[in-house]
Parts: structure tokens; C-alpha cells; sequence
């Protein structure tokens, strides 16, 4: 039987489902997958379970009060758990995430959070980000003179949205979607490469922040580095990890 894609990201969540529980405080992903998992996350709720979530975006935190899970916004310490999809996942866990528009929420969230595990249908995984666009989150004021600055580093963008009506992210920026001709070689290095730039808000590589990716394929759902306490191999990078500034903001 072919599963369709929704079935494959349905599955994923409902694997990460398996890690929250009563008190868990949730850091709730954005986009089509980690959707699935605010719904499971709101089956608990409704079941008497004390969970309250950190949403990633406006959208999520819609959807999250209109099912009935309390929400925190104004965080004290650390999120127990964060579940969020990506655009991209290497062999070494690193990720592209912000094609939906909320990267720059999503990386606070997994920043702040003990764990962060990734939900993903197979077809996000990649032996090399850049496969697609990168997201980068710029400040609107003089934001040409920073697309200027990221073209002379060699990349091609877009404004997202077009300059008419470009897409506006929750905190008011702007997104350009960066092409890396030939992949992202070493992700760590340009992704504080990129964080150097004036101008650039964030951007959409999350080197060295995932802990789990639980990756659903036809064999059913696959948790990939830790899932439940006990270490599990992480598989061999197809090409070299990086350290990064990303890896560094996580609380030990
Ligand atoms: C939004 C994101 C999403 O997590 C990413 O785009 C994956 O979305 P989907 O699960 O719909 O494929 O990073 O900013």
C-alpha cells in the first residue's frame, strides 16, 4: 500500500507523541507536519494531561488556543521538548527549516528547548542541505543593501513574495530565499557566515541543534539519534559536521 505524504508526516508526529508527558512544557512546531503534532498534543490536553506549549508562530498559536492547549509566551528556564518539521535533513541531523516563514521563532523555540526533535516524511531527507531555497530573515529597513551584501558572497535570492507584495514574517521582516549553487558544503561555516551579515535577522540552517529526527517512511515511523533516554548512534555524516554558533546557543 502507498502512504501518501500526509499519512508519512502524520505517522512522524504521532511518534514524537510518545515523548511528552504529563507537565511537559512543548515547544509546538509550524507547517503541515508539525500541525499533526499540536493536534495530538491537544488529544492529551483534552485527555487531563497538564502540557502547555511555546508556539514557533501566530498561525500555531491560533490553532493551539483554538483546540484548547494553554499557551506560554513569556518563558522562565527551559522547554522540556520541542517538535517542529523541517525543509531538509542531513545524514548529521543538520537542518534547513523556514520555507513556511517562521524560522527565525522556530530557532528560538529548539534554542530554548532541552530537546529538540524533528518530525519528517522521507522525502525531506537530503545527502547535502541546499538542495532547495534557504531561507534568510532580513530587517526591511535598507534590506536591498543587505541582499547586495548576501549576493556578494556568490548567492542568488529572491525576495519572497516579490518586491510588491512581499511575504511578511511575525516579527515584521522580510524573507529572502537564498540559492546555494552546488549545496551547502559546510554548513556550520556559512551559517555564521551568513550571521555576520548587517542586516540578516536569522536565517534557516539549524546546525547542530537537532538531538532526534523521527522520519516516517512505508516501514512506518524511524527515530534517528536519541529518542528515550538511551544514546543511539548517530549515522555517519556523509560530510564532515560542523561546530556552529547555532550548536553553542543550546543550554547544556
Ligand atoms: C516553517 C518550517 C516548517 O517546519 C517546514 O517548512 C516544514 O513544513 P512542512 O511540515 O509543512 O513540510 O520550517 O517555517
Amino acid at each position: 500500500m502507498t502512504l501518501l505524504a500526509d499519512e508519512l508526516k502524520q505517522a512522524a508526529a504521532e511518534k514524537a507523541l510518545e515523548l511528552v508527558q504529563d507537565g511537559t512544557l512543548v515547544g509546538l512546531g509550524s507547517g503541515t507536519t508539525a500541525r499533526y503534532f499540536t493536534e495530538g498534543v491537544a488529544r492529551l490536553v483534552a485527555q487531563g494531561m497538564k502540557i502547555r506549549g511555546v508556539p514557533t508562530s501566530r498561525a500555531t498559536a491560533e490553532l493551539a488556543a483554538s483546540l484548547g492547549i494553554p499557551i506560554v509566551t513569556e518563558l522562565v528556564g527551559q522547554i522540556d521538548l520541542a517538535v517542529d518539521g523541517a525543509d531538509e535533513v542531513d545524514p548529521a541531523l543538520n537542518l534547513i527549516k523556514g520555507r513556511g516563514g517562521a524560522l527565525f521563532r522556530e530557532k528560538l523555540v529548539a534554542a530554548a528547548s532541552k530537546r529538540f526533535v524533528v518530525v519528517v516524511d522521507e522525502s525531506k531527507l537530503v545527502n547535502e542541505l541546499g538542495q532547495g531555497v534557504l531561507p534568510v530573515e532580513v530587517l526591511p529597513f535598507l534590506w536591498r543593501s543587505t541582499a547586495e551584501r548576501l549576493a556578494g558572497l556568490g548567492l542568488s535570492l529572491v525576495v519572497r513574495g516579490g518586491e510588491e507584495t512581499p511575504y511578511v514574517t511575525d516579527n515584521g521582516n522580510l524573507i529572502l530565499d537564498v540559492t546555494v549553487a552546488g549545496g551547502i558544503k559546510q554548513p556550520g561555516e556559512f551559517a555564521m557566515e551568513l550571521k555576520k551579515v548587517t542586516g540578516v535577522v536569522e536565517h534557516g540552517l539549524f546546525v547542530g541543534m537537532t538531538d532526534t529526527v523521527i522520519v516516517a517512511g512505508p516501514d512506518g515511523p524511524k527515530a534517528v539519534g536519541r529518542l528515550s533516554g538511551g544514546a543511539v548512534a548517530r549515522p555517519t555524516p556523509a560530510h564532515g559536521t560542523d561546530a556552529s554558533a547555532d550548536a553553542r546557543d543550546r543550554p547544556s
